[in-house]
């Protein structure tokens, strides 16, 4: 959560940044700032989004070749003009921004007063930055010697920037728990929350370690351990293209994910799905996969629609590997001292490969002996860097908040995993196996199948825009779909949406069952498919309105539903990664059609990187 940028070499830093924080909006976007150094330091932020800033930022002295920026996601204090960053210390030399929290700010906030700091702000940066430069005063030293030792005292997550004007083309950055890359360009660098800010300027890049500080010069990049030790940056290229960052044409980044997604799934199948050669490869499965094979148990750790791809896992991997296998959120699972033996195999499924939680479970577990697998999105996260194995997803930069694409291409990995472990152990059989390796290629198409409902479903949406409440009901691999349809729908529209498996209904909610409340069923075809259409008849008895997700041809069922939503009928395995489909595509118009901003709903980050 909240987006940063930083930028020193012979450009005009703030275009650099304001480009940057554009990008990197989908990391928050209550309040936004800048600051640019040019002899003295020139500090501009302001409420609300990086537009607003830029719109009151015109005929400004913007000049500067050294420069920061922040887009923010509050934490503490309200968003305001004044709790945006950058934040500037006592003296008005340093300028700060920073993403994570300082969890014993309290304390050092108290300690600053009683020595007569004054604090403008609510947040804990500004406290931090106080807390630096009063080190740097007392034992007259550099800013990054002040750094150090400050971050040795505080707890908590961060990733730092610092302006000094005693050092006016130098940026001191650090890290702790979130994320930091440097882009290195001909005698320039940028800095950023992810490389996005950096994509038409360099291809090579480095990601900053935690406990790592940098020296940040236009010609010159010293990376150093908390202990003063010099380190060797490890120089990496980007595989992505500047086109993968834009709307191409597209209202909205989540319209454009949600319909990538038969090329996202191919991408994410090629090279390792061979239907004429029957093979699975997985590199980074195959060196774990006799663990995998021996393991008394796999927990999948996730947070949001990674936990529900998790859920589908979970149903996948009881089928066809004969694994026990529970379903963390990693919240919960990182506080609760759960029980580890080694051996145990932990999957940790990601898009951001960044998320607290999921990133401190999966480090904890590693510390007991657990063997850690990363399905993970974005190339060289701290997730993806932390799991011993894994296979990342390659569906490409996600810029919406709400995850689509991300969400089948774990699924399509997760669903190969298994395949692989239940072939290699000898748990499916041939022909179940070759079967399935067939369905899973024809999801790409399939998906592009369902995508050409995107009109009806428009229809549909306006019919039921205004409902105060959804349920979402399903069965088997359907459950997690329906609670991923209604979590879509609660992100982007802001209509309470429940998920419940659908014989849960008779348990409480089917009191909600009345004629204004639509009940959106997933019902494609599969082993419990009659079970379902039961369910949906218990509704329609109360009165309530069904929107059913039903497969081609399948007009028995389609006569008892209100609205029906016919999508290519598959293997009850891959059946996730095609009936999602049209609730995204639900979710995303219902949005639309209630003017909300789809791509930055209220409240949310697309990466949380606080707990
Ligand atoms: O990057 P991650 O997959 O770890 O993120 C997990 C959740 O924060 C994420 O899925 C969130 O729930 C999305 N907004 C869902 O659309």
């Amino acid at each position: 959560m909240c987006g940063i940028v930083g930028y020193t070499g012979p450009k005009e830093a703030y275009p650099v940044i304001i480009k940057g924080l554009k990008r990197l909006e989908y990391r928050g976007y209550d309040s936004t700032g800048v600051a640019l150094l040019d002899g003295s330091l020139k500090v501009y932020k302001k409420k609300g989004r990086v537009a607003e800033l830029e719109d009151a930022l015109v005929g400004k002295d913007l000049h500067g070749h050294t420069g920061i920026g922040h887009t923010r996601w509050a934490t503490h204090g309200e968003p305001s003009d004044v709790n945006a960053h950058p934040h500037q210390s006592s003296s008005g030399k340093l300028a700060m921004i920073h993403n994570g929290i300082i969890e014993n700010y309290v304390q050092l906030k108290q300690d600053l007063i009683n020595k007569g700091y004054r604090f403008k702000s609510e947040t804990d940066t500004e406290v931090l930055l106080n807390f630096i430069e009063e080190i740097k005063n007392n034992n007259h030293c550099s800013l990054e010697e002040a750094v150090r030792v400050a971050l040795k005292r505080v707890t908590g997550a961060y990733v730092i920037l610092l302006l000094n004007t005693e050092e006016p083309d130098t940026i001191i950055a650090a890290r702790k728990g979130s994320p930091l890359v440097i882009g290195i360009g001909k005698n320039e660098h940028f800095l950023g929350s992810d490389a996005s800010p950096m994509l038409e300027y360099t291809k090579e890049v480095v990601y900053v370690n935690d406990y790592e500080l940098a020296i940040v010069k236009p010609d010159e990049l010293i990376l150093k351990n908390l202990g003063n030790e010099k380190i060797t940056p490890y120089v990496q290229k980007l595989d992505i293209e500047l086109a993968a960052i834009e709307k191409g044409g597209y209202d909205h980044f989540m319209l454009k994910e949600i319909f990538e997604q038969p090329q996202t799934i191919f991408d994410c199948l090629r090279g390792r799905l061979d239907t004429i050669g029957e093979t699975i490869t997985m590199s980074g499965i195959q060196q774990y996969a006799d663990q995998i094979m021996k393991a008394n148990r796999i927990v999948m750790i996730a947070c949001g629609t990674s936990w529900h791809a998790g859920l589908v896992a979970e149903y996948i991997f009881e089928e066809l590997c004969r694994i026990n296998v529970e379903v963390e959120y990693a919240s919960e699972f990182r506080y609760r001292n759960p029980v580890i033996h080694p051996g145990d195999v932990i999957i940790a499924i990601s898009q951001s490969g960044e998320t607290a939680d999921t990133l401190v479970a999966i480090e904890n577990a590693k510390a007991q002996g657990a063997i850690i697998l990363g399905v993970v999105n974005v190339v060289g996260s701290s997730i993806a860097r932390t799991s011993h194995g894994g296979a990342y997803t390659h569906a490409g930069p996600e810029i919406g908040v709400a995850s689509t694409k991300a969400f089948t291409a774990q699924l399509a990995v997760l669903t190969m995993i298994a395949l692989k472990i239940a072939h290699n152990k000898g748990t499916i059989d041939q022909e179940r196996y070759v079967h399935l390796l067939n369905e899973l290629s024809e999801v790409p198409s399939k998906v592009a199948t369902a995508l050409k409902l995107k009109d009806q479903i428009r229809i549909l949406a306006e019919k039921y825009k205004d409902a105060r409440d959804f349920l979402y009901l399903g069965r088997g691999y359907n459950f997690p779909v329906a609670l991923e349809g209604a979590l879509k729908l609660k992100e982007i529209s802001y209509i309470h949406a429940e998920g419940y498996p659908a014989a849960e209904m008779k348990h409480g909610p089917i009191a909600l069952v009345d004629k204004d409340l639509p009940v959106v069923v997933v019902a494609t075809k599969d082993a419990y498919h009659h079970k379902v259409v039961s369910n949906i008849q218990e509704i329609k008895a109360r009165k309530g309105k069904v929107i059913a997700v039903i497969s081609e041809g399948d007009s028995a069922t389609a006569a008892m539903c209100d609205d029906v939503i016919m999508v290519p009928e598959a293997d009850e395995i891959v059946a996730p990664m095609i009936s999602v489909v049209p609730l995204q595509l639900l979710a995303y118009y219902i949005g639309v059609a209630k003017d909300y901003d789809v791509d930055k709903p209220r409240n949310l980050a697309k990466s949380v990187t606080v707990e």
